[in-house]
């Protein structure tokens, strides 16, 4: 059977762990070839053992790279154009958790290491990416934002803001790359069960994520991957501008004022209110 991106190249940064190396697996065995980049050569050389041991070792390669550094970034893509010969995606994901605390402790380092890593990171790929893309004739571009980005109470108030950024600038310059067919998307996860959240046994977090969010099981990163596919691929040809939130029903749950199980004042009876019509409410169970 065909993969639903075979004869496609692609780069995606943080490859070394969680979603990152879930969506380098996951495209492998769709057909791809891919170039990953990540800090962390330790947990990189794990994901390339991983794509080897399904298989896929001769359509894989590995660069060092710090993508808040645009001589690391723009080596990346020449790496990648000069060993699988084009460009057709390029998922932007490297991320960290970045500065915390109270607003009024957090340092001007600490803010400014959060920016470079998850907003110029992903201006970087962009920046050079897009001629590659442009001379071809078109490309996919996919940066990872964050619910954290579209609403408040989800990550810290630094991470916020940057998961912000990176949506509105996905937005922004998916209307400019419109006219040479390169596609700007991003995905907005919510809480992916990943070596970022630290330890998966984290009883605290499991019962905040239970409150949080409707979806009973956990969220994991190939969820993520299975969204990056999707608009990676060609299914996605006249999608552009989109954020896509992969959340369990976080977000659409907002401020659960009734609840939600069968105590909740909106689901243990059943009518319609007509409010103060004059016309009587009905009641039907
Ligand atoms: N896990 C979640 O709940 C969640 C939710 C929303 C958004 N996200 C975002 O998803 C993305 C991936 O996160 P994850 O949960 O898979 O985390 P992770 O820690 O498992 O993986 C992130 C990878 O990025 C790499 N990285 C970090 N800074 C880098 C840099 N400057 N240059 C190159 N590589 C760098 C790390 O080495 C690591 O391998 C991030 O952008 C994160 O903000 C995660």
């Amino acid at each position: 059977m065909t993969g639903r991106l075979e004869g496609k190249v692609a780069v995606i940064t943080g490859g070394a762990s969680g979603i990152g190396r879930a969506t380098v697996l996951r495209f492998l065995d769709e057909g791809a070839k891919v170039l990953f980049a990540d800090m962390n050569q330790a947990t990189a050389d794990e994901t390339v053992g991983l794509a080897a041991k399904a298989g896929h070792g001769d359509r894989i390669a590995y660069r060092r790279v710090d993508v808040a550094q645009e001589g690391d970034v723009k080596g990346m893509i020449e790496a990648a154009t000069a060993k699988f010969g084009r460009l057709d995606v390029i998922f932007n994901n490297a991320g960290v958790g970045g500065a915390f605390g109270p607003l009024d402790e957090v340092t001007v380092e600490d803010w400014d290491y959060t920016f470079a890593v998850l907003v110029r990171g992903v201006f970087l790929g962009m920046k050079h990416a897009i001629p590659v893309m442009r001379a071809q004739g078109g490309g996919s571009i996919i940066n990872t934002a964050s619910i954290a980005g579209l609403g408040g109470g989800a990550g810290s108030n630094c991470y916020s803001a940057a998961k912000a950024a990176v949506a509105n600038l996905t937005k922004a310059s998916a209307s400019d790359l419109a006219r040479f067919r390169i596609r700007v998307n991003a995905i907005a996860p919510g809480v992916i069960w990943t070596p970022l959240l630290g330890s998966t046994s984290n009883r605290d977090l499991d019962e905040r994520v239970a409150r949080a969010q409707p979806w009973p099981d956990r969220g994991r990163p190939e969820d993520i991957a299975s969204a990056a596919l999707y608009l990676a691929s060609d299914d996605a040809v006249f999608v552009s501008g989109h954020i896509l939130t992969v959340d369990g029903a976080i977000l659409a749950q907002g401020p659960n004022v009734w609840g939600r199980d069968e105590t909740s004042p909106m689901l243990r009876r059943t009518g319609v209110n007509k409010g103060t019509t004059g016309e009587a409410s009905v009641v039907r169970r």
